[in-house]
Parts: structure tokens; sequence; C-alpha cells
């Protein structure tokens, strides 16, 4: 079990598809069908139940062989369960922290979503180094960024964001994670490894229709944010019973940010 569960992933899935930016995805897609001879492989880190998958066949990317590597067996089973009839899937159980072992031969494109800002620097670094040899498309969707903006607003948001974005960068297994700063670190990494890279920004932009979502994200960041030194318990009793109950009639932003890298190779 890695922490993240069905459930959870398929309750942001939704508001992930709708935040991916889609210029960045359809000038991969574009990429990936470009031979119709080809069966590009995907190598998808921490593809928990497939949702990168989903999301690019949906955009249009067919005929692709699906390497999924997650170290959660539970949510390759049912990535498998979902997707092993009609798509080519092969899943591999492994630590992404093991670089050397990652099944990367022969891949067009290594994709990864809501995964870098968990990862740390030396994790993306080692990855990086790894694929120098390889023409592999690099392509990191929905790296959070650090903002969160709330419609009402409340007086604690900034002193709990702060919180919040302190915790993100925190070992989540991977090292001390990036958090916020991910986006910007696979840009400098990439770049300097010769890639050429494209960003855009992917929030998600959160209303009643997520009400689900928005209220497992206030008492998500309430926990992440409850043994800070900052905010008393009483304020975060305070801040999250404003929160949840503007839920109905309120909006969040979530500022999230994609990353599309082709190879100096290319
Ligand atoms: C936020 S979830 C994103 C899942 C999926 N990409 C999506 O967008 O729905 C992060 C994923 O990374 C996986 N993960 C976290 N740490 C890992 C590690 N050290 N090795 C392999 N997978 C890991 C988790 O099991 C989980 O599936």
């Amino acid at each position: 079990m890695s922490g993240f569960s069905v459930d959870w992933l398929d309750l942001r899935e939704p508001a992930d598809f709708a935040a991916r930016n889609k210029e960045l995805a359809a000038a991969l897609v574009n990429y990936l069908q470009s031979d119709a001879d080809i069966s590009p492989i995907i190598v998808d880190l921490g593809s928990g139940t497939g949702s990168t998958l989903r999301a690019l066949t949906r955009l249009g990317a067919h005929r692709c062989v699906w390497r999924l590597v997650d170290n959660d067996p539970a949510l390759l089973n049912e990535a498998l369960r979902r997707h092993g009839q009609a798509e080519i899937v092969e899943d591999y159980q492994a630590d992404l922290q093991d670089i050397d072992a990652l099944p990367l031969g022969g891949a067009a494109l290594l994709s990864a979503s809501a995964l870098f800002d968990l990862a740390s620097a030396d994790l993306i670094d080692a990855l990086i180094a790894r694929l120098r040899k390889q023409p592999t498309v690099f392509y990191a969707a929905l790296n959070y960024d650090g903002r969160t903006e709330w419609t009402p607003t409340h007086p604690l948001d900034q002193a709990v964001l702060d919180a919040f974005n302190q915790d993100q960068r925190r070992n989540k297994g991977m090292g001390s994670a990036l958090g916020p700063d991910a986006a910007s670190y696979l840009q400098t990494a990439l770049q300097s490894a010769g890639y050429r890279v494209e960003m855009r920004a992917s929030p998600w932009l959160l209303g009643c229709e997520q009400q689900a979502l928005m209220e497992d994200l206030i008492h998500g960041i309430r926990a992440a944010v409850a043994d800070g030194d900052g905010l008393s318990g009483a304020e975060l009793d305070d801040w999250q019973a404003f929160r949840l109950a503007h839920v109905a009639t309120g909006h969040a932003l979530i500022g999230h940010i994609d990353v599309l890298a082709f190879p100096a190779l290319e």
C-alpha cells in the first residue's frame, strides 16, 4: 500500500483530466501518432490505476505499449483490471528510487502525472542521467506549483497555505520532496541535459461539481498542517469549518504545471 487509494485517485481524476494542458497534450499525441507503423512504448512512472493511459488514449494516443510502474500492487492490479483487455499493458512493481532497475529501454515517452512534486531533486537528476543516451520524450503533468486560492477568502488562508507548502517538501518516500518547486527544477534539469522544454499551467478549477474533492482536500490540508508550529488547533478548526461551509458555493484554484520536453537527439 502506498497511501494513495483507488477511491482518492478516482475522485481527483476528472479534475486532473480537465486541468491537463491540452495544447501540450495535443503536441505529445501528435508525436506519438506520427508513424503509423510504430507502436510507441510509454513508461508511466507512479502510474496508479492508469490515469495517464486514460487521459492520453482519450486525447487520441492509440496503438501504444504501456509500461505502468508503481510500488503499489493494488493500484497496478486495478490498472490491469481496467485496461488489460483493450490495451497492451505491462505492469512493473518497482520503487522509483531504484532508477537503474526501471524498464526504460526502448521508451518513446517517459510520462508521469501528479508525481514529481513528491520526488527529490536527486531522483530527477538520476532519471534524466539514465535517459541521456536514448531519444525519449519526457511528459510530467500536474506538478503542484504552490498556489491555492480560495473563494470566499478566510483570514488564515495564507498561513495555512504556507504551512501546507512547507509540508509538501517533506520526504514522501522518494527523498526530500521538491513540492512546489518540482516543475521549475524539471525545467532547469531537462534544459541542462539538452532538452527543449515547454511548460504550461494546468490548474484545478474546483466549484460545486467537485464538492467531494474539495472536502477531501480541506481535510487533507488540515491533516498535513496539524503538527506544524504556526497554527493552533482552534485556528485550524475555525479555518476548516469555514472552508467546509463554503464548498457548495465557493471555488478553489489549485495551481499545477505540465512539462513536455523533447530531447536533443530528436
Ligand atoms: C499522486 S499518485 C498519482 C497516480 C497517477 N499518476 C495519477 O495521476 O492518478 C502518486 C503515485 O506514485 C506512486 N508512488 C509513490 N512513491 C513511489 C515509489 N517510491 N515508487 C513507485 N511508485 C511510487 C504511488 O503509489 C501513486 O500511485
